[in-house]
């Protein structure tokens, strides 16, 4: 099966040739087929050059470019060039400009920073993605819409302002709801009248970037500068969908980005496609999380990775080039998850501003004789061979993560009860515990059809949204394993704490409920003493941060705390529910404990690891037509070696048969096609 989305698996990157002469355009051509380069990304930050004021559009330039490329094997992902607003504008209708938090308005410069609630760039913007489309609809290289860039930031200017009262008013209707959902009588902020509701920021309820005096009313301006964003998206998207009903559109995500509720977007993306920049330093597991949230986005669908560098990025303190053979490895990292494109940013580097030492498949040395480009092209080679064989294939698991944006924004807005806790650290620690064993997650929202799938975790699931709790009982009830941890219940989608003690909503379907919730300082410890053997589990184990002092309400007590005032109590719960296990972990513990547990808990349901491989041997797989391709991918600087079995396997990237204990060379990567 072809996706219906993308012909074949795409190769290539951003293309910024308004900074380049004809002659430089020639050449770059001549290197994109060396290098097996056939989409390109343009159009991303030339709105001042396609209008260079309020009547005027120049598309002669964008034609022609168009054009060449496509006569030259080039495909176009085609930006819409409003992800930074021309001077002239800013000049003309200041109300394009945001004011930041301190209540300062900028001026021009940057990019990215248009107010969501502009009058004038939501008309202008609309109104160049309505040319483009009308313009290129038939044109055979436009196959991806690509609409701004990198959505980010927010605003607190008197439009946002005025904006965020109308987004109250169709939220609550009234205004007594307001006050009741935000608690007002605390500090004596009852709202009498709509126009008294001014916009959290740091003239206001903020102070610094994370702390706020009202939880509820910063988490609604989360929503609201989120959705925000997602107006102008729509507006394009709408626009381009008017010319072009079937066109492939999306914009660039980033992955765990704190400010837009992405599972929202993915609904209004045909395909998600997001910019991978891991540091050298990230764990590598961190970005198999990122690329399995954009997978789970989409309800598993395949995803673009629309940006990565070739070797080194600009913006990070320490800019390290990417190792030989780290950039092939991490493009097959991202395919491995789910990615049926592999695109960079960028094709050619930059001789000006502040991107000239971001790395380029076309460096400053200007021809083919670099490493970077050497690497490039092979990678090239070798996905023009894999053609078509992975595109469109899916990843099956049988473990699912819960991941909320709101309950994210909650948790990390909340004045204690520690500073310490990090949503997506929690995350990743309980998805890395899989990651490290082979066995694939979905990162899965609270609408996400969950039915399916053995084992669901939800760290830290502070806010329960309406019906959840509910999903997670029937879930449960049914067969599944579902496991939470230390703050969780508390809250429902307003912020407000559920009474009648923690967890709240999900008491019943945990048999415990928490009295007291301590906060360990940093380097403060408690311990995990199990009563009896669990798995590979037995003994103490350390644990952290937050202890939750809890009672058992029918919840099997597993393990208790070893020390403090508390200590006897529940750590580890399992209550037994319908056909189902619910578990219960009280506290922060420490690794060893958490793979044992999880571990456990897999093999329970029989969830059994893809391949067994050393440390940093990472093992991922995509199915389709009764066949599976096994991605095996060794992180580490040195070979490596893993058993394969007793049957021989075909391995695609040499097209050699394999069997038994095989070496996988230093960054190496092997993928092999099975019958699933
Ligand atoms: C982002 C942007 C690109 C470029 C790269 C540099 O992903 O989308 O325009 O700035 O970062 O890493
Ligand atoms: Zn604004």
């Amino acid at each position: 099966m072809i996706s219906s989305k993308l012909p074949k698996m795409f190769y290539g990157g951003d293309y910024n040739p308004e900074q380049w002469d004809h002659e430089t355009h020639l050449e770059d051509l001549r290197m994109f087929k060396l290098a097996g380069i056939d989409m390109a990304t343009i159009n991303v930050f030339s709105w001042a050059l396609i209008q260079p004021d309020e009547v005027t559009y120049n598309f002669e330039y964008l034609d022609q470019l168009i054009d060449r490329l496509y006569e030259n094997g080039v495909y176009i992902c085609l930006a819409t060039s409003t992800a930074a607003h021309p001077a002239w504008m800013a000049k003309n209708y200041p109300d394009v400009l945001r004011v930041d938090a301190d209540g300062r308005k900028r001026k021009f410069g940057g990019r990215h920073n248009s107010c969501p609630n502009s009058p004038t760039y939501r008309k202008y913007s609309e109104i160049i993605a309505d040319k483009l489309a009308e313009r290129y609809k038939d044109h055979p290289a436009v196959l991806v819409w690509h609409i701004s860039n990198e959505y980010g930031g927010d605003c607190y200017c008197e439009n946002c302002e005025k904006a965020f009262r109308v987004y109250l008013k169709k939220r609550y209707q009234t205004i007594e709801q307001v006050n009741k959902a935000w608690n007002t009588n605390f500090w004596g902020h009852t709202f009498y009248d709509w126009d008294e509701i001014v916009l959290p920021s740091n003239l206001s309820e903020h102070w610094g970037h994370n702390s706020s005096s009202f939880q509820g009313i910063s988490l609604d301006y989360s929503r609201f500068n989120s959705d925000s964003m997602l107006e102008c998206y729509l507006l394009e998207y709408h626009a381009i969908k008017k010319h072009i009903p079937d066109s492939v559109v999306t914009t660039n995500l980033m992955g765990f980005f704190k400010q837009l509720d992405y599972f929202k977007w993915a609904k209004y993306m045909d395909i998600v496609s997001w910019d991978s920049y891991p540091g050298l330093a990230t764990p590598i597991s961190y970005t198999a999380m990122a690329h399995d949230l954009m997978r789970g986005l989409k309800d598993g669908l395949p995803f673009m990775l629309m940006e990565q560098t070739p070797s080194q990025q600009n913006w990070q303190p320490y800019n390290s080039l990417k190792r030989p053979g780290v950039m092939r490895l991490w493009s097959y990292q991202s395919v491995a998850h789910g990615a049926d494109t592999v695109m960079f940013f960028q094709l050619r580097r930059s001789v000006g501003a502040c991107e000239k030492y971001h790395g380029a498949v076309i460096e400053h040395a200007g021809h083919e004789n670099t490493r970077v480009f050497r690497e490039v092209a092979e990678l090239g080679k070798e996905l023009q061979n894999l053609g078509d064989t992975t595109l469109d294939a899916r990843v099956q698991s049988r473990v699912a993560i819960v991941f909320d944006w709101d309950n994210w924004w909650a948790i990390e807005k909340s004045s204690g009860p520690t500073v310490a806790l990090k949503y997506v650290e929690q995350i990743h620690k309980y998805y890395s515990a899989f990651f490290h064993r082979n066995i694939q997650v979905d990162i899965v929202s609270v609408d996400s059809d969950i039915s399916s799938y053995d084992l669901l975790l939800a760290p830290v699931l502070y806010m329960v949204k309406p019906g959840f709790a509910a999903k997670l009982e029937q879930f449960v009830a049914a067969g599944g394993t579902f496991l939470t941890t230390f703050f969780s219940g508390i809250v429902n989608e307003h912020d407000l704490v559920t009474t009648g003690g923690y967890p709240g909503e999900l008491r019943n379907l945990l048999g415990i409920w928490v009295e007291e919730i301590d906060a360990l300082l940093p380097e403060q410890k408690n311990s995990i003493v199990l009563k009896e053997t669990l798995g590979a589990l037995e003994g103490v184990y350390e644990c952290g941060m937050l202890c939750d002092l809890l009672h058992s309400e029918g919840a099997e007590v597993i393990a208790e705390y070893g020390e403090d005032f508390y200590q006897g109590m529940p750590a580890l719960t399992r209550n037994t529910f319908g056909q189902g296990q619910a578990w219960y972990v009280a506290s922060d513990p420490d690794n060893i404990f958490l793979e044992g547990l999880l571990a456990e808990l897999a093999a329970e349901k029989n969830i059994k690891p893809l391949l067994e491989t050393p440390q940093g041997v990472e093992v991922s797989a995509r199915t389709k037509d009764g066949l599976t391709y096994l991605f095996v991918m060794n992180h580490n600087a040195s070979p490596q070696s893993y058993d394969l079995g007793n049957s021989s396997v075909r391995e695609l990237l040499t097209g050699t048969d394999y069997t038994g204990q095989i070496s996988i060379e230093a960054r190496g990567v092997h993928i092999f096609e099975r019958t699933s």
